[in-house]
């Protein structure tokens, strides 16, 4: 069996400040590469930047820099959010590192002499102060969607991929690998919307500017833009290199992440590009929605964007993942608002997880001095049935995590919360203590201890400093922290909880965070 695992996020464009939905697809790979590395997985993690283009050297030389200077001071930039974010990636690519476009230039040059690439003319609408083209679609009143001038019709010498080639070879691909792509539907939207129409070959070469990899060949071209972007997912690895030892041990990924805007492209091209290569294709492409807001998506000209330094700063990181991971669900748009979040971390994080371990470990020193009973291995009808809702529920969420379903596996773990807060009711210690009835408070202790080990387990992958705090609150050795741990229910021996734990989460006034969040 192949014991690594390998997990990519786009790389992103580095165009000013990453907003919470720019951060979405990195948390997500995150968490699923921390999962996967707690169930003994050999991970690799792999991010970066998208550094060509005409859009980078139009906005470069505003800004009175080099297109270099400017990529390095937002290379820079994200490297420092997802430091902050503690972001456990592997390997961070730029697109203009010469790892990179040597590999990029050398496939280019394969597709070439395997006749995939082939020379012709591209035709568009082009904005000539902007020196871009675009599509009849992407106009806003049949003008520039950038500076609002006109737009011509002009026609230049490119190269193009022969998609249709491959077509047929895709669609029996996607056919004999339902594990392919996820969510479902996504396939079908390929299918019909681009495949079964007929798959346009894709122009992979400019001439209009040249901020670029040179086409070895013809060096008044630039290889533009996909041929440059997606290859990073090989050339990170080390692929037509002299080293080319984490490729071999890494290709093909297990997982790639994509929001549902460059679904396509991940889809359709980069399965024929690995075709036209002869590469095995990645076992998964997981493509997401996208985070919303009220008035639609965030975007600078309306002033709604979010960044996660804000959520960061007052809330925590953790309460920040949490929200991300919890509230877009994978196959549907998820929504932000102020309200959402500040209801989240109140009610979530400090009602129900901070209180369940700020109760117990308060019982515990009461009625034990802070040490936690030993089990007596007979559970009483409440333990049997709440062991077993605890099983339940742990293998549903094991479950849910192997299929990446963070935003399903979120509620049943909050259910376990739940159950285990319930738990502290319907087993009432202070009257147990009250009756002098030992054994049965000493169950009751064990057993709430044992499931907020388990809580705390289960969270290391999504909210690490909570779920640390929350195993030292309640004194957990590290060879009780691990996931095989899981599934035992009688091995805490000689653990002393804290005798003052902090809160976890602190309470927040709604209207005051309101206010906060607003401006
Ligand atoms: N450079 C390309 C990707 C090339 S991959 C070979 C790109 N970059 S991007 O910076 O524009 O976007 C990066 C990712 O952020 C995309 O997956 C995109 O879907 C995602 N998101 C951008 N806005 C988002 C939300 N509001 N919500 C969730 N994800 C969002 O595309």
């Amino acid at each position: 069996m192949k014991n690594t695992f390998y997990v990519t996020t786009p790389i992103y464009y580095p165009s000013g400040k990453f907003h919470i939905g720019t951060a979405y697809t990195t948390v997500l790979a995150d968490t699923i590469k921390r999962y996967k590395k707690l169930r003994g997985y050999d991970t690799y993690m792999l991010t970066g930047t998208d550094e060509h283009g005409q859009k980078i050297q139009t906005v470069a030389e505003k800004m009175g820099k080099t297109p270099q200077q400017y990529v390095d001071e937002m290379a820079q930039q994200a490297k420092e959010l997802w430091a902050k974010m503690h972001i456990s990636y592997d390997d961070f690519i730029r697109t203009t590192e010469d790892r990179h476009k040597k590999v990029a230039q050398k496939i280019f040059e394969y597709f070439l002499e395997k006749g995939d690439i082939y020379k012709g003319e591209y035709e568009g609408l082009y904005c000539m102060p902007c020196e871009s083209y675009f599509t009849e679609t992407q106009l806003v009143d049949g003008k520039c969607p950038d500076c609002g001038r006109e737009v011509k019709l002009m026609k230049e010498e490119a190269y193009f991929f022969n998609m249709k080639k491959y077509a047929d070879r895709l669609l029996k691909y996607y056919d004999e690998h339902p594990e392919f792509i996820e969510p479902e539907y996504r396939k079908t939207e390929m299918i019909n919307n681009f495949i079964k129409p007929g798959l346009e070959d894709l122009c992979v070469s400019r001439t209009t500017f040249d901020w670029g990899i040179k086409v070895a060949s013809d060096s008044k071209h630039v290889i533009y833009v996909w041929v440059d972007a997606l290859t990073n997912y090989l050339t990170a690895l080390g692929y037509l290199s002299e080293d080319d030892t984490l490729f071999k041990k890494y290709w093909p990924a297990d997982l790639q992440i994509v929001g549902k805007d460059i679904a396509r492209f991940h889809l359709i091209y980069w399965p024929i590009f690995l075709m036209a290569l002869d590469l095995p294709l990645p076992k998964t492409i997981l493509v997401h929605n996208w985070i919303m807001m009220k008035d639609g998506k965030m975007s600078k000209s309306k002033g709604n964007v979010v960044y996660p330094e804000k959520l960061i700063d007052r809330y925590g990181l953790d309460a920040t993942r949490y929200f991300l991971l919890r509230e877009l669900p994978i196959s549907q748009d998820g929504l932000y608002t102020p309200e959402s979040f500040v209801e989240r971390y109140n009610s979530d994080l400090c009602n129900d997880l901070g209180n369940l371990v700020n109760r117990t470990v308060s019982m515990v020193n009461k009625y034990f001095e802070g040490k936690v009973p030993e089990y007596n291995g007979t559970p009483n009808e409440v333990d049997t049935e709440f062991e077993e809702f605890t099983n339940k529920q742990i293998e549903k969420i094991e479950q849910l995590m192997d299929k990446y379903e963070l935003s399903n596996a979120l509620p049943e773990l909050w259910a376990l919360i739940s159950r285990t807060n319930k738990y502290i009711d319907e087993t009432r210690p202070w009257e147990l203590a009250k009756n002098e009835e030992t054994e049965k408070l000493e169950s009751s202790m064990y057993h709430l201890i044992e499931n907020i080990r388990k809580i705390g387990i289960l969270l290391i992958p999504i909210m690490e400093e909570t779920a640390q705090n929350l195993l030292k609150q309640i004194g957990i050795p590290e060879n009780l922290q691990t996931w095989e741990s899981l599934k035992k229910y009688d091995e805490l021996k000689n653990i002393k909880v804290i005798e003052k734990g902090e809160p976890l989460f602190m309470r927040k006034n709604m209207e005051e965070e309101l206010e906060y969040l607003r401006n």
